[in-house]
């Protein structure tokens, strides 16, 4: 059929092909046919059918469109999109394309329902179903043991900031935090609204680029929890190895390393993370805590942020993120189809490794990251000469690698590869760092 640009052409449908609706075949003739085994221009929608056709193939007895990932050939796995670009965002940040085409086969009639995804009452059916296998896709990801509850809120990790202290103070004197960033920072400051903070151990005399040794930080065993970030998304620092902190509870914001690759919950009191790093758009924040943690707040907190209030309510105490848990669940499915988390490692481990290594190579790039702390999501990396920043963004941007320019606070350029990143983009980069260095070392 027609190549997808907009939702302009998606009024030009031309005729002849299963599912072009009459009413909407005004200017068809201005869109040449195609051949349907072709394959798609990078950078353009190519679709086998109309989602409008599903009214009509359903009065006329077939089977409806729009299946779920794994559920075999359908119409909606037929969409293929190949993007001419490749986005190095640190968030909101790019998703999967199987994720994204299956959501816009299903923007207009979830299988069959006659509605979007987006329309849908969170209360009903439909929307319950797609909830519940979210939940326990995640569940099953993760091993997530059965007294860990998994709550889908809003308001960012954030709010997280504040809600961990509100919820887990729990009436002690203090908090431990592990400050190792910009987004520890935030965190602390956040939580001294609420108590006294023990900062722990600090990266800060070496510019936040390591992670302090587990044996150097001053823990207060009647600490009410231990807090840490387990990934700075700005400095490109990651904790690869959960901290022993005993039988504290510990806290972790995994907003830019969750689902990266596999994670112990059992070792955790809490952790919580916004998807539109990982898993998902923005809108939607995971948390999963700890049963014996919940209602413990004092003062118990407003019912919004109060953990408790989600927990008993099954994330349906006011009206959850429909459309951003629905493409999330879409994410956890293509995450199970490949390997689930221990699968997706081991291409993290890959593409981190080639960006390194080119970094490392020759001297032109530098990463100020301690080698063993260095994050396998976010790369900040400098050039030498800030002269140099604008022309290589122009040339990136040139080359379809977007996103590229370092955190404000940082400088330099930052390289973001998520789980949607393919590894021909991190390909990309390199080749095209290569060639910059080569002009410009
Ligand atoms: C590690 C980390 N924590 C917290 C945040 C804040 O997240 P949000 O914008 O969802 O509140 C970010 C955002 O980039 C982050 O990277």
């Amino acid at each position: 059929m027609d190549d997808y640009r907009g939702p302009q052409d998606r009024l030009r449908l031309p005729d002849g092909i299963d599912g072009a609706d009459d009413d909407l075949e005004a200017g068809r003739d201005a869109v040449p046919r195609r051949d349907l085994s072709a394959p798609a221009e990078p950078g353009r929608w190519r679709r086998t059918r109309s989602p409008y056709s599903r009214a009509r193939r359903k009065a006329a007895g077939r089977k409806p469109a729009g299946q779920a990932i794994e559920s075999g050939a359908d119409d909606q796995q037929r969409m293929v999109f190949m993007r001419k670009v490749f986005n190095f965002s640190a968030g909101p940040a790019v998703l999967p394309e199987e994720v994204l085409a299956q959501a816009a086969g299903e923007m207009l009639d979830w299988h069959g329902s006659g509605q979007s995804v987006m329309e849908m009452s969170h209360r009903g059916k439909e929307y319950m179903g797609i909830h519940e296998r979210a939940e326990n896709d995640l569940r099953e990801l993760l091993s997530i043991p059965g007294n860990y509850k998994i709550l889908f809120l809003q308001g960012g990790a954030s709010m997280q900031f504040g809600m961990v202290p509100a919820n887990l103070l729990r009436g002690r004197a203090s908090a431990d935090y592990i400050d190792t960033g910009e987004w520890s920072r935030k965190a602390i400051q956040e939580a001294r609204r609420f108590g006294a903070v023990n900062v722990a151990a600090s990266s800060e005399d070496r510019k936040y680029t390591y992670v302090p040794d587990r044996e150097t930080w001053k823990l207060d065993p009647n600490a009410a929890y231990v807090h840490f970030c387990a990934n700075e998304t700005i400095g490109g620092v990651e904790f690869h190895r959960t901290p022993d902190v005993g039988d504290v509870p510990l806290v972790a914001d995994v907003s830019s390393t969750f689902l990266s690759r596999p994670l112990e919950v059992s070792k955790y009191g809490l952790i919580y993370g916004g998807a539109q790093k990982n898993f998902g758009p923005a809108g939607l924040t995971l948390v999963i805590v700890r049963d014996d943690l919940l209602g413990q707040g004092q003062p118990r907190p407003p019912a919004m942020l109060d953990y408790k209030t989600h927990a008993d309510a099954d994330s349906m105490y006011n009206t959850p993120p429909t459309y951003s848990v629905y493409i999330a669940g879409l994410v956890f499915q293509w995450l199970k189809a490949r390997g689930g988390v221990s699968g997706i490692e081991r291409t993290n481990v890959e593409k981190a490794k080639l960006l390194y290594d080119c970094i490392d190579r020759g001297g032109f790039y530098r990463n100020p990251v301690a080698e063993p702390d260095r994050s396998r999501m976010n790369v900040p990396f400098t050039l030498p000469d800030a002269r140099l920043d604008d022309p290589f963004l122009a040339g990136a941007k040139e080359r379809g690698l977007l996103q590229l320019k370092g955190h404000r606070s940082v400088g330099g350029m930052r390289a973001s590869i998520y789980n949607a990143m393919p590894i021909d983009g991190v390909r990309a980069l390199v080749s095209y760092m290569e060639e910059f260095a080569a002009r410009h070392g």
